[in-house]
């Protein structure tokens, strides 16, 4: 048995501990934003907030999940719809070509810019190891500095 939370909503599963995360979201959750692409913690297709830190969720286990806070892509807007700064910014940009890999850029922005309000190029590049199979970089910079001044201003 594991208990946690997934987008502010209590979770008490019977799940095996070694069970990935990603697997219990869409699996048992059926929250099926968070993607499976490598498997290896390599794509960052599967990345979600875990405690506010963005982890991939392909090899984090349930076992190591007890009393934690996870928000996926499905978390970041607010009750209302209204959607997170981070995630308007992708639109204002038209950041995705097919969107498989954007939940997990989207988070991972989430967590840059929670760290780092205003990231240069290089810190973005260095932060994020996400991959784009459809070479969405530039728009992803341009959103994440979009992000950032819309930030600044709150
Ligand atoms: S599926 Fe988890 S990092 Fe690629
Ligand atoms: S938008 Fe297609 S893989 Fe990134």
């Amino acid at each position: 048995m594991v208990t946690f939370t997934v987008n502010n909503a209590p979770v008490d599963l019977d799940v095996d501990q070694d069970k990935p995360l990603l697997w219990v979201l869409r699996e048992d959750l059926g929250i099926l934003g968070p993607k499976y692409g490598c498997g290896v913690a390599q794509c960052g297709a599967c990345r979600v907030l875990v405690n506010g830190v963005s982890v991939p969720s392909c090899v984090t286990f349930a076992g190591d999940l007890e009393g934690a806070e996870v928000v996926t892509i499905e978390g970041l807007a607010e009750p209302d719809g209204t959607l997170s700064v981070v995630q308007q910014a992708w639109i204002d940009e038209q950041v995705p070509q097919c969107g498989f890999c954007q939940p997990g850029f989207i988070i991972a922005a989430t967590a840059l810019l929670a760290s780092n309000p205003n990231p240069s190029d290089a810190e973005i590049d260095e932060e994020i190891s996400n991959i784009c199979r459809c070479g969405t970089y530039p728009r992803i910079r341009r959103a994440i500095h979009r992000a950032a001044a819309a930030l600044s201003e709150t």
